[in-house]
Formats: C-alpha cells, structure tokens, sequence
C-alpha cells in the first residue's frame, strides 16, 4: 500500500465520532502511524470507541482489515504439497476442537497452518491447553512452521510478532478500553490475522449464547457474514458455522483436563457434542481443500487422526505420551434435585474455571495447567439430589470460593430442556 500523506488524528476521530465515513488514505494512514508509534494510545482509544458507537461501512472494515496485513508480513504457504485450511473459533468455554481437528484434517491430506494465541478472560487459549503437555513448546520459527506443515500436516503454534502488528496493538488497547464488543473491529482483527497467516481457505466457527463473544444470534450473523466477505475479498476462501455457546462444549473446561479430552475423540471415543462439531468442521475444511470424497470419522475410528496428533505434538517437543499434570484439590458440587438438568450455563462455567486458575487476568499471568471443571452431566440429562453435577480442579483450595460463586445460579434442575442444535447454520 502506498504511503499516504499525513492526517490530523483529531480530525480523524470527529469525521467518525459524528458518523462520517473515513476515506482509504484515512485508514491506512491512522494504522499505519499508530503502529509506528505516532499516534497516541488515547487517540486511538477515542477513534475505537467512536467506531464502536457508530459502526464502518463494508468498504472502510474491508480497507481497515487490508491496512492492518500491510502492518506487517504475509506468510507464502506455496511450498507446501498439500492444500492449506485452518479453523478460526471466535471462542467458547470449553472449546478444545482445534486440538483434534488440525491432527484429523492432517490425516485426511490436507495441510492446518494455525497460528494462536493465548486465552485472556474466560475462553481458554489453545496454546495454554497444548502447553500441559510436557515438552511441547508453542514458538517455532518460520522455517520450523513451514517443514513441520509440510511434513505433519498441522501446526499450531504462537503468532510471530510480525503477523498484523497492529492489530497487535490495537487489540491490546481495546481490551482495556471497552472498545472490544464492536462487530467491525472484531472481524478485522481476527480476518487480518488469519489472511496473513497465508492459508488457501478458512473454515470459521462462530459462536453464540451466553459463553461467546456475539450473545444473539443476529450478531454473530452479522459477524460470520462480514468475515466470509472479508475472507473473500482477500483470495481466501471462507465459510463459517454459526454454533451454540449457551453451555460448555464437552465435559471439560480447563487446560489439561480439556487435552485429555481430545485424546479420547481422537481415540475414537469422546463427548458426543465434540465429536459432532469437530466432524462438522473438518468436513467443511476437507471440502474447500478439495478433498471431498474423504470421510473423516474414517480417520478417528482407526487411529489416523491419532497417529498425526502424536506426530503434530513430538514434532514441537511434546512427549504425547507423559502424564498429563493434575490439580492438587479437587471440590464437588452436588446436584441440588432429582429430575433433569435443564440449564448448566456456559458463562458461569467459564468464569469459575478462570477463577479456578484455567484462565488469566493479564496476559502476564500464568495459568494452572491443571485446574478446570469437569461435568457430570449436560442438559438434558437425568441427575439425582446429592450426586456429583460439577467437580472443580484447583492447585490452592482458596480459588474454591469465588469459583462457586460464580456458578451460583448458573444451573437448574427443572423441567426437561429444548435443545437447540449445535450447528445452527452455515453461511458461506
Ligand atoms: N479475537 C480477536 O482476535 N480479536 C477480537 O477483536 C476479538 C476476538
């Protein structure tokens, strides 16, 4: 992109806080300065809340997304003999599914480049999940990235600091800003992340319910619908599954809890609900990789996807077979009633897993690789009165109080549940 001539930041924030439409030139200048250090952060912060206030058209989100790749490199996947797909959730309490998908994909031919990142609040992050393997190790160069996705098939390992430092930045400030919760800026920073990564087609998993980001489903519509443009615009091919948030995915919630998980989907066995979206997303990426006549429950049911997870896992130094780490005290929460669990909500059950020591407040903060929350049964189960419902996992039993405070009205046994279906739709 070329450089433009400079711009008065003020001005810049009044056009948008009045609800004015900012011009290219605009866009790439304020991403371009901010990134190098010319723009200050409560300039910025005030230009992120008035868009947050009063939105972007396609065009400016489409010309914000490009700006923030420019900020930094675009990786070239050409040398790797195989197609190239990745997945991207917008993120839910216990959302293991990459880690049984890339190796699952990888099986059946095609190549996942995922670069991830670290959780922050109460989604868990997949590197931090990955990193309760002993030995696996999350930051690899460029050339270790591209000889492992050429050989394994899948990679998931650390963003470098040159893949869109500005959003970077920018997402940094937004998170202590308010500044978050804006559709535009939220698909640009994901889209600009995962354009750079350089992969051929991108499968999107956008949640929604009370666990996710996007609370309504109009919302995270309208998010799945602005990142399959965006995705298209810039040559990937993008699709996205708009999927239910509203309780835990799984019966985990927590980093080695969740990897322990994943190892049974991938042994064939596993939570019916991960195995059902997982099947769904990698069909979905198998298709926009061209490789439609492949079946991947194939792959798990006779130790392929398993057999490229240990592959994926030794390759960044994980010993896929150690003992995963386990919590030193463990709390039961017993059901309250005899009857049918009409509600276990996804966000209580995020926010007591983060307090339990799963997750983190800064991005500083270490995270127990062994706390978490493990469920004895999902909505729409039968459940009896003193039975187990929840068991919390912590390394310092102090963590249990505020945990079960925010579990506190977070479950009901009541009267039998509707269960909406996990894919909700599919917009491409
Ligand atoms: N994840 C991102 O990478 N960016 C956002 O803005 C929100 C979630």
């Amino acid at each position: 992109m070329a450089e433009s001539t400079a711009f008065d930041v003020v001005d810049i924030i009044r056009t948008k806080r009045d609800g004015g439409e900012l011009s290219d030139p605009e866009i790439d200048w304020v991403i371009a300065a901010y990134t190098r250090g010319d723009i200050a952060d409560e300039q910025m912060s005030a230009l992120a809340m008035a868009i947050l206030l009063r939105g972007m058209t396609a065009v400016e989100i489409a010309r914000w997304t490009a700006a923030m790749i420019a900020s930094g490199e675009r990786l070239d996947l050409s040398s790797v003999p195989r197609p190239t797909v990745d997945k991207h959730s917008t993120g839910g309490v216990g959302d293991k599914i990459t880690l049984p998908l890339a190796p699952l994909v990888a099986a059946c031919g095609a190549a996942v480049p995922q670069l991830s990142g670290r959780g922050l609040g109460h989604t868990g992050g997949t590197l931090d999940k990955l990193e309760s393997i002993p030995g696996w190790r999350a930051a690899l160069s460029n050339e270790e990235f591209l000889a492992q996705l050429s050989t394994v098939g899948a990679v998931v390992c650390a963003a470098g600091d040159q893949l869109a430092p500005a959003d970077r930045k920018l997402y940094a400030l937004r998170d202590v800003t308010g500044t978050v919760e804006s559709i535009p800026l939220i698909a640009s920073s994901i889209m600009s992340k995962k354009i750079a990564e350089g992969s051929s087609a991108l499968v999107l998993d956008v949640k929604v319910g009370t666990g996710a980001f996007m609370k309504s489903e109009a919302d995270a519509r309208e998010l799945a619908r602005t990142m399959v443009e965006l995705g298209a615009a810039h040559g990937v091919q993008t699709v996205a599954l708009l999927t239910g948030m509203s309780t835990p995915l799984g019966l985990t919630a927590g980093n080695a809890l969740e990897v322990r998980e994943s190892l049974e989907v991938l042994a064939g066995g596993g939570p019916s609900d991960v195995v059902e979206l997982t099947l769904a997303l990698a069909r979905e990426m198998l298709t926009c990789a061209g490789l439609t006549d492949i079946d991947p429950a194939d792959a798990l049911r006779d130790g392929r996807a398993m057999d490229a997870w240990r592959a994926m896992i030794a390759a960044q130094g994980g010993d896929p077979a150690a003992t995963l780490p386990v919590a030193r005290e463990t709390h039961v929460v017993t059901a309250p009633a005899t009857g049918v669990l009409s509600r276990l909500d996804a966000l209580a059950v995020g926010v007591a897993a983060w307090r339990l020591g799963a997750g983190r407040a800064r991005k500083e903060d270490p995270v127990s690789a062994g706390a978490g929350i493990v469920l004895h049964a999902k909505p729409g189960d039968e459940v009896r009165a003193g039975e187990p419902l929840l068991e919390l996992h912590a390394d310092d039993p102090a963590r249990f109080e505020r945990a079960l405070e925010a579990l506190h009205g977070g479950y009901e046994v009541g009267a039998t549940p509707t269960l909406a279906p996990l894919v909700i739709d599919r917009i491409a």
